[in-house]
């Protein structure tokens, strides 16, 4: 018997390491330990053998199920059904690791920024939250002034208030350095408008001012094609409409031919073919006198351009609002 027992030992050991899969390894469970195996016969009919006998052959029995028990267990483990789910299938398509990316947003800004400063300009930033001053006061928009009503402005708690756009950053920059000065200010803006697929209450604008001796209309008009072509090619169509800011004089508004629907009308371009990106202007001489310049001195250029507008032309997508809800599904794509 016992002879009979350490066979079926060797057996279970030799099958369970030659299964190719947990199909056959569950074959091998059912011959050896099953109900109908023959250790569980041998098991069941113990009751019959004489009192010695039986002692040595349960120990015998238990010993080996409990060996094929854990043979079992390291084989379905080395087969990779750990769970006893379906072991390794090697039809199946390899696992992706996800890699991280830097969100379209930063990747448009950083795209702005390195065309800017290969034409000389340098970053600077300023705080969100504003006072009245410099985002309005300074900017010659006068208390009262309707132009403050298109600005949606949120208050904050205190006095301050979120920044309408960047423009703020010109009168900080110029209130602490003296000109020549040439520099572009990206970052978030805030307006309390009812978002849709062209407005969010949270946005991106890039600033930019150039202030110096004789600074010329024609010099802004340069940059600004310039600036376009390196973003859109040689053959982008640019357009520059009379425009009015409180904070320059004269003002223009400068648009592109549409890059999603080549001009032929589509809902980012309001069925228009263009896209306005930028309002600019020469930096208005009671701004300057707020700072302490003397405009007599010193001209210069401001623009003012929407990041988030040249995101959805470099990436396609037609809704801005998409931009800032972080779903991954939407983020992963682009
Ligand atoms: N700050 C203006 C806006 O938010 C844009 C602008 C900037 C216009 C600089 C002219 C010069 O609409």
């Amino acid at each position: 018997m016992i002879d009979r027992l350490e066979k079926l030992r060797s057996e279970g050991r030799e099958q369970i390491e030659s299964a190719a899969s947990e199909k056959e390894l569950e074959d091998v469970r059912v011959a050896f330990l099953g109900r109908k195996s023959e250790l569980n016969l041998v098991a069941r009919g113990l009751g019959k053998l004489p009192p010695d006998e039986r002692r040595l052959v349960g120990k015998a029995v238990n010993r080996i199920k409990e060996e094929l028990t854990t043979l079992l267990g390291e084989a379905r483990e080395r087969l990779g059904g750990k769970t006893g789910g379906p072991g390794l299938d090697l039809t199946l398509p390899g696992r992706v690791p996800w890699v991280g990316r830097k969100h379209p947003l930063t990747r448009t800004l950083e795209r702005l920024e390195g065309i800017f400063k290969g034409l000389g300009f340098e970053v600077a930033l300023g705080p969100h939250v504003e006072d009245d001053f410099h985002n309005f006061e300074a900017l010659n928009f006068p208390k009262d002034h309707p132009a403050r009503d298109a600005h949606d402005t949120f208050y904050v708690e205190g006095g301050g208030l979120l920044r309408t756009h960047t423009s703020p950053v010109q009168i900080r920059v110029m209130q602490t350095r003296k000109p020549p000065i040439r520099i572009i200010a990206p970052g978030r803006v805030f307006r309390n408008e009812t978002p849709d697929a062209s407005h969010g209450s949270e946005f991106f604008q890039l600033e930019g001012l150039y202030v110096d001796k004789d600074v010329r209309f024609g010099e802004l008009k340069g940059v600004l094609i310039k600036f376009l072509r390196e973003l859109y090619g040689d053959d982008v169509g640019v357009r520059l409409r009379p425009g009015f800011f409180p904070f320059t004089e004269p003002s223009a508004e400068v648009d592109v031919e549409c890059r999603i629907c080549r001009g032929k009308g589509c809902s980012v371009c309001k069925q228009t073919g263009w896209v306005e990106l930028l309002g600019a202007g020469m930096v208005d001489p009671r701004v300057f006198r707020a700072v302490g310049y003397d405009p007599d001195e010193v001209s210069g250029y401001a623009f003012g351009l929407g990041v988030d507008r040249i995101c959805m032309m470099m990436t396609g997508v037609d809704d801005i609002r998409l931009f800032l809800q972080n779903d991954l599904r939407f983020l992963r794509q682009l």
